[in-house]
């Protein structure tokens, strides 16, 4: 079964306070979550391999450690994922990144897939599917059964903020994904919003509404 790990690191905490702050405006709402998916990254790649490599310092020859080669791919899902790319990509600048483009139909509420562009060499990475709110869990649940057909082998879920339901959909369907959050919120209201969440995190981030 995937794990979950709440990410309750203080600074992820207070950051994501502000965050869901009503108040807290584009230009803010933008630069704490590009901090907060810095800081989530951090905690995400806490597991990846090093290798042993020699290093001259300038005092002498040492036995010193590099990662050990570990393709990463960061799979953003349209729109609102695009807000933590940057913030992952400033500590894991190799990573390749796929986009993932689903819209919630608002009749039947299933996910509808209209785009989807991956680094090719997909099955050799570790992915991290990029979704800020987890809420029904319909979108990530759909994005990641999309790049496991296409060969994906290993693949990660990172959120903002997640209502247990979306939780307990990709534990269900994927239990080899292990699911990194922020916070992990009470549920979703009447309109599919988390609860007491953020508001719509694309509409915060892009300044739409
Ligand atoms: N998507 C959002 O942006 N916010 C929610 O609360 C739920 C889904």
């Amino acid at each position: 079964m995937g794990n979950v790990f709440v990410l309750d690191h203080p600074l992820i905490q207070h950051k994501l306070t502000y965050i869901r702050n009503k108040n807290t405006g584009t230009k803010e709402f933008r630069e704490l979550v590009d901090e907060v998916a810095m800081l989530m990254a951090f905690e995400i790649t806490r597991d990846l391999p090093l290798e042993e490599v020699d290093v001259d310092t300038p005092v002498m020859n040492a036995k010193a450690k590099i990662l050990a080669g570990k393709k990463i791919g960061l799979v953003p899902i349209l729109r609102a994922g695009l807000g933590m790319v940057d913030g992952m990509r400033k500590l894991i600048p190799a990573a390749k990144v796929g986009h993932v483009g689903l819209y919630r139909d608002p009749e039947t509420l299933q996910p509808v897939e209209y785009y989807i562009k991956l680094p090719s060499d997909i099955e050799e990475r570790e992915l991290i599917v990029i979704d800020p709110m987890l809420a029904t869990g319909g979108s990530a649940n759909d994005a990641i059964h999309s790049l496991k057909k296409r060969g994906a082998k290993n693949i990660r879920l990172m959120c903002l903020v997640a209502a247990p339901e979306g939780v307990e959909v990709i534990k269900k369907e994927h239990p080899d994904v292990d699911i990194y959050l922020a916070a992990l919120d009470e549920g979703l209201d009447d309109h599919g919003y988390i609860v007491p969440g953020l508001g719509d995190a694309g509409d915060r981030l892009f300044g739409t509404k």
